[in-house]
């Protein structure tokens, strides 16, 4: 694929990115978490396009979005009364439903796994573009394999400009990180990924378990989440806790003495207990949202800056912070210190 020029698509020519999705092409389209990668769900050489552009491993299945509970109905063999539940509560909107799979859906978009995930974009673009093609959409998100997910198109192109036909540009993604994934195969349902949905809001509705499998448990099913994902070039610490700051500058002085150009992702009040590093900013103290909203973007931009060691503070894991935790986990690699 190489050589191929990247076309930039404003939303006015989301008739261009419809035809090229229905000439078995993929195109990088906006939704409300972040921007995604798309393929006819329905069309396995399409879809296999989509793991060769990003450099996915074939083992990890794809989100198939979908225009709304009918659309789904075609693609599974059964929505269990919960599930339909949390759809008519949260669709369309950042939460991914995993459910046993109809014959219809290529073994390619679920890695030969019986279930599939399905979810209902909440994003104008997106759904004009699942209403323009008939069929939907398998998607994951528009990066390179274990790079930050894209919420603008320009990250897209960061990593993809040659390695796809086009990119439906629709500005700045809203929520920043990916959508809730919910095996609703067994119940409890059982959370895969904490998203933009949260588990508060779940067990509103529905019983639903997460964490560590029991003893003798089966281990969650998600096979995305065991790889390295969301990781800048810089080392990444994860630092949480009442004396993360002591801490922090604690750990900088050997990293900046070495020569290292240091960084640390922080509260905007928080900013002045760093001198000498270079600080991103979270935004105001307890914007989680906001946090979220820019997390993808400050880890690109750590690679921007040329920063080898990143440090960052922890949040607290209630409501979205459970998702941006387990976001900065996985870019931290293990790397996590709590004082
Ligand atoms: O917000 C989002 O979900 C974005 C936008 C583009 O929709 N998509 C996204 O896709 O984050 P991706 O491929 O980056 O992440 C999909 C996650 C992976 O962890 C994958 O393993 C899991 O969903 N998944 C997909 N199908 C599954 C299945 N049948 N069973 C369990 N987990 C599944
Ligand atoms: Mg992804």
């Amino acid at each position: 694929m190489a050589g191929l020029i990247t076309e930039l698509l404003l939303p006015g020519q989301l008739d261009r990115a419809a035809e090229l999705l229905s000439q078995g092409e993929i195109v990088a389209f906006p939704t409300e978490t972040v921007y995604g990668l798309g393929a006819n769900a329905l069309d396995p050489l399409a879809v296999a396009k989509i793991f060769q552009a990003k450099g996915r491993p074939q083992d990890n299945p794809l989100i198939v979005h979908c225009t709304g509970v009918e659309q789904v109905e075609g693609l599974v063999r059964e929505i269990p009364p919960q599930a339909l539940l949390l759809m008519d509560r949260f669709w369309p909107g950042p939460l991914t439903l995993v459910l046993k799979k109809g014959e219809i859906i290529p073994e390619v978009v679920t890695a030969g796994l019986d279930t599939v995930a399905v979810r209902v974009p909440d994003h104008p673009v997106a759904l004009a573009l699942l209403q323009a093609v008939s069929f939907p959409l398998a998607a994951p998100s528009a990066n390179l394999s274990g790079r930050p997910s894209p919420t603008r198109a320009e990250h897209v192109l960061q990593d993809l400009q040659g390695r796809i036909p086009a990119v439906l540009d629709g500005g700045e993604t809203g929520w920043g990180v990916e959508s809730t994934v919910l095996d609703c195969t067994e119940y409890p349902f059982r959370l895969l990924r904490p998203g933009g949905v949260t588990l508060e809001e779940l067990r509103e509705l529905v019983p639903v378990s997460f964490g560590a499998a029991e003893p003798g448990e089966e281990p969650p099913r998600s096979p995305g989440m065991k790889y390295a994902h969301y990781a800048p070039q810089a080392e990444v610490f994860l630092v949480s806790g009442p004396t993360a700051a002591d801490k922090i500058q604690e750990l900088s002085e050997s990293f900046l003495a070495k020569g290292q150009k240091v960084g640390v992702l922080t509260w905007d009040e928080r900013a002045r207990l760093y001198p000498g590093l270079t600080v991103l900013s979270m935004g105001p103290e307890g914007d989680l949202p906001g946090l979220a909203s820019r997390l993808y973007h400050l880890l690109r931009r750590a690679d921007e800056l040329g920063l080898e060691v990143l440090f960052a503070e922890g949040v607290p894991e209630e409501r979205l912070g459970l998702a941006i935790m387990n976001r900065l986990r996985k870019a931290a690699k293990g790397r996590e210190i709590i004082t």
